[in-house]
C-alpha cells in the first residue's frame, strides 16, 4: 500500500468519523402543538424517526395546544443552546419576539406545517403544504361532483387563528365562488379534533331540520370529518351518500370511512415535514446553503376510486 493510499484511507476515515460525530452532536429542539389529530400524532412520530435516522438529539416539547407553552419551550431551547429549532406554530400571530430572540442567539428556526405572521428573515425556511390550494382542491371536487344541483354546505373549521383554518376556508370559498347553486350555510370551529367535530356536527344537524337539507360537509381535517360522520350516523343519516363528506389530511381512518361508503374525498397532507426540514438544515449547517423560503409539499386528491383499502393498508402503522 502506497503512502498516498494510506493517507487517502486515513483521510476518508477521519471524514467519516467527523461527520458521524457532527450528526451525533447536533441538538434540535422541536416545539409540537399537541396531539389534536391522527395527522399530528403521525407528524410527531415521523419527526422523531427522521431525527433518529440522522443521529440528531431531538428535544421534544408538547405544547398541549397552547401558544404560551410553545413560546416557553422555544425560550428553553435557546437557553440550552440547541443548534436549531423546529416549531409547528399553533396560531399565526404573536411570534415576532421569540423568533427574534432565536435569531439574536444565532439559532436557525424552521417552521413545520403551519405559517406565522412575522418577517421572513426570522426563520430559515417553512416546510408546509399550500393550504389555500388544499381548500381549493376540496371545493373544486364538490363543484365537479354536484354540477348544477343546489348544495348547502356546512363547514367545520380548524383551530381559530391557525393558518390551515384561515387558508383552507379561503381556498374552498374561492373554488365555489361563481357557483350560485353551492353555498356555505353554517361554519364553526371544531378545533381539528374528532370530539369537537362530532359535537359541532350535532349542532348543525339540530339547526338544519335534522340534517336532511345538508348536501355536503366540508371539514378542514379528516379527524373532524370522522367525528361528523359519527354524528350523522347517530342521527339516522347516510354520510357519503347524503350528505357528501370532503376533508383534508389523508389519515387511515378517512380511507376506512371511504371503504365503508361514508366519506367521499380527502386531500392528502404528508406527515413528513421533518425530512425536507432536516435536509435543509443539514445543508445550511454544513456549507451555508440557503434553502428556499417555502418548501411546499404536495396536495393530492383521493376519492373512493383510488383504492381506499390499499391507501388504508399502506398508511396504517406509519405513525398514525
Ligand atoms: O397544520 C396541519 C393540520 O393540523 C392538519 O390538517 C390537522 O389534522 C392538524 O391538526
Amino acid at each position: 500500500m502506497t503512502f498516498l493510499t494510506k493517507l487517502a484511507i486515513a483521510a476518508s476515515l477521519a471524514t467519516a468519523l467527523t461527520s458521524t460525530a457532527m450528526a451525533a452532536d447536533l441538538v434540535v429542539g422541536f416545539s409540537q402543538i399537541g396531539s389534536e389529530s391522527g395527522w399530528r400524532a403521525a407528524e410527531t412520530s415521523v419527526t422523531k424517526l427522521e431525527a433518529e435516522k440522522r443521529g440528531i438529539d431531538l428535544k421534544f416539547a408538547d405544547a398541549q395546544q397552547k401558544q404560551e407553552n410553545q413560546i416557553k419551550a422555544i425560550r428553553g431551547f435557546i437557553a440550552q443552546g440547541v443548534n436549531a429549532i423546529l416549531v409547528a406554530p399553533v396560531v399565526a400571530t404573536g411570534w415576532e419576539d421569540v423568533l427574534s430572540e432565536a435569531k439574536e442567539a444565532n439559532i436557525p428556526v424552521i417552521l413545520l406545517d403551519r405559517g406565522v405572521d412575522a418577517p421572513q428573515d426570522l426563520y430559515l425556511t417553512s416546510v408546509a403544504s399550500d393550504q389555500v390550494k388544499e381548500g381549493h382542491v376540496a371545493g373544486q371536487w364538490l363543484v365537479d361532483t354536484v354540477k348544477d344541483k343546489d348544495c348547502k354546505v356546512v363547514e367545520l373549521q380548524g383551530t381559530v387563528g391557525s393558518t390551515p383554518a384561515i387558508n383552507r376556508k379561503k381556498g374552498f370559498e374561492d373554488a365555489i365562488a361563481g357557483h350560485a347553486n353551492i353555498s356555505i350555510i353554517r361554519s364553526q370551529t371544531g378545533d381539528f379534533t374528532r370530539a369537537k367535530g362530532k359535537e359541532v356536527m350535532e349542532g348543525f344537524i339540530k339547526a338544519e331540520n335534522g340534517g336532511k337539507d345538508i348536501c355536503a360537509v366540508y371539514a378542514h381535517n379528516d379527524d373532524m370529518a370522522v367525528g361528523a360522520i359519527q354524528a350523522l350516523k347517530d342521527a339516522g343519516l347516510k354520510p357519503g351518500t347524503s350528505p357528501l363528506v370532503v376533508s383534508i389530511d389523508g389519515v387511515p381512518d378517512i380511507f376506512a370511512a371511504m371503504v365503508a361508503g361514508e366519506a367521499n374525498a380527502t386531500v392528502e397532507l404528508t406527515p413528513n415535514m421533518a425530512g425536507p426540514a432536516l435536509d435543509a438544515l443539514d445543508a445550511y449547517l454544513k456549507n451555508g446553503t440557503m434553502p428556499a423560503k417555502f418548501i411546499i409539499t404536495e396536495s393530492k386528491l383521493y376519492t373512493p376510486a383510488d383504492n381506499p383499502q390499499g391507501e388504508y393498508d399502506s398508511r396504517k402503522g406509519l405513525g398514525y
